[in-house]
């Protein structure tokens, strides 16, 4: 099962294999910024992916519209639209 790790504050956390990146941390207590509720179109529950990157889903039409249309740097993911497929350590400003 993958671990999810962070470079502040939370202890790490094992969620299920595909599990949604932003439903796993806010199941486990961990706060996630949004105002669309998961929906893929506000762009504010971006982390920035520390390590392992490439265990993440690819992203999806949501993610490269918001991508595109607000420059997010490559190294962010839009949590909503991403599933957990392995290890990996993710930062938020807000944490
Ligand atoms: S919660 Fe709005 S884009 Fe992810």
């Amino acid at each position: 099962m993958p671990k999810i790790e962070f470079t502040k504050k939370h202890p790490p956390i094992v969620v299920a294999k595909g599990a949604n990146l932003m439903k796993s941390l806010l199941d486990h207590g961990v706060p996630v910024a949004s105002s669309c509720n998961g929906q893929g179109v506000c762009s504010k529950c971006r982390l920035r992916i520390v390590s392992g990157t490439e265990k993440l889903t690819p992203e999806n039409e949501f993610e490269r519209t918001l991508r595109d249309r607000l420059h997010i740097k490559k190294e962010f993911r839009i949590s909503c639209q991403a599933q957990v497929l392995g290890d990996i350590t993710i930062d938020a400003d807000y944490w």
